[in-house]
């Protein structure tokens, strides 16, 4: 496995260079690490919703590489409008900090602020400082238009673009303490962009593919993450745990049905289970850009694009996220899209299958829409086997009824 090391920044491992060439860290450590805390007791103190929190994360990590803080009005507008950085990168969702106008007059260019979370405790959690480099109001309508393809505010992503502050803060950032959630949720299964790199070379992967998700694993996800697989070396199985919508299921029992799965049915010399802190934008075909460069900066070569990918509510079509890898360089994405058409059970074919390889009447077909599936998991039913594993039936009627007891308690 080849180790590189670029001529302006730290080295990386692995077979494909991270997004701009550099793997960015923003971590401090040791003495460092220290100093700053203890100069971040005595700033102001901006406390980040639940997106920015996961955001830092992801910077401070290199998973956003080349990001080092968020974003300024130049690369704003460059993102919204052309979907590239100033520099030329393409990059297709904003990354940006934004704040009450009160706020936000409070603070001055130039100016240190520490960023914090709120515990579930309600105190404060320090984390890191941002150089506040400039701030700067937006127009929330066009970046809904332009990123999410809607002004409406029934899509999650825009809803919570119309919630958000109405200035922008913009500066580099610096980490002393990752969010809570690092230690307390998953850590065992948080591989940094580093770490993941490390342990695809260790395992002696050259081409890895790697898989988005927001949801629990179904047939269909089985059949094309291992579909993928026929052709690389490794799968970077890699759900997303940040944010997500409050009817979607938990992170928690997600990552249970893989676990209740991976044992038995997946090679385990070919497969690592990460999680990805992200918050969920629900913007389509822009956000399997995000998704799929972020992946690069993990060390992943491809990347899985399947139905809809990370859309919502039927805002976009079926293979728009397909489509939008058309409008950029593929040299400059870097990672190698793999692109996959709906996949399903055919009874006919006694197999998963999607459109492309099967030659039967959809009446063969095993569809289950999500409110179905969710309606069938509630009454405490088994989802049918060639939809779901049992194995995987079990885990999430368990999670819905502990949901349940706990929405009942309340
Ligand atoms: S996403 O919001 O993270 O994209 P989801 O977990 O549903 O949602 O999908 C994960 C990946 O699997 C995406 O690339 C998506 O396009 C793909 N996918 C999900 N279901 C299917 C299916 N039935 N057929 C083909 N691809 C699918």
């Amino acid at each position: 496995m080849a180790k590189k090391v670029n001529d302006n920044g730290p080295g990386y491992v692995g077979s494909i260079a991270p997004h701009g060439g550099t793997l960015v860290s923003r971590l401090l450590r040791g003495e460092m690490a220290e100093a700053t805390r203890e100069m971040a007791q005595s700033l102001k103190t901006i406390v980040l919703s639940p997106m920015n929190v996961s955001d830092l994360e992801l910077i401070a990590v290199g998973a956003f590489s080349p990001l080092t803080g968020f974003m300024g009005q130049a690369d704003y507008q460059s993102v919204v409008f052309d979907m590239h950085l100033v520099n030329g990168l393409p990059w297709t969702i904003p990354v940006t900090l934004p704040v009450d106008e009160e706020t936000a007059a409070d603070i001055k260019i130039g100016q240190s602020v520490a960023l914090a979370e709120r515990t579930p405790e309600g105190d404060l959690h320090l984390m890191g400082v941002i150089e506040v480099s400039e701030k700067y109001t937006y127009d929330k309508r066009v970046e809904a238009e332009k990123v999410y393809r809607t002004t409406e505010d029934k899509h999650p992503g825009v809803a919570r673009l119309y919630r958000q502050g109405d200035v922008l803060l913009a500066g580099d950032i610096w980490v002393f303490d990752l969010p809570l959630a690092a230690r307390t949720e998953f850590p065992e299964l948080r591989h940094t962009p580093a770490q993941a790199r490390r342990l695809f070379a260790r395992a002696g992967w050259r081409r890895i593919v790697a898989f988005q998700t927001r949801n629990p694993i179904h047939r269909a996800h089985e059949y094309i993450q291992k579909t993928a697989l026929e052709i690389v070396d490794g799968l970077f199985l890699h759900p997303l745990v940040g944010e997500t919508k409050a009817d979607d299921i938990p992170a928690d029992v997600r990552i249970a049905s893989y676990q209740a799965i991976l044992r038995d049915y997946y090679p385990a010399e070919r497969v690592l289970l990460g999680v990805f802190p992200a918050a969920m934008r629900y913007a389509g075909p822009r956000e399997a850009i995000f998704h799929a460069i972020a992946r690069k900066n993990y060390g992943c070569t491809h990347f899985i694009v399947g139905r809809d990918h990370a859309g919502v509510k039927g805002y976009y079509g079926t293979y728009d996220a397909h489509y939008i890898f058309d409008e950029f360089d593929p040299d400059a994405i870097g990672i190698t899209p793999l692109f996959f058409d709906h996949a399903f059970y055919c009874k006919k074919c006694g197999a998963v299958v999607t459109a492309k390889t099967c030659p039967h009447d959809p009446s063969e077909h095993v569809f289950l829409s999500g409110t179905q599936v969710r309606e069938m998991l509630e009454r405490g039913e088994m989802l049918p086997e060639e939809f779901t594993r049992p194995e995987v039936s079990k885990v999430l009627i368990e999670g819905m009824q502990r949901r349940k007891r706990g929405r009942d308690r309340r």
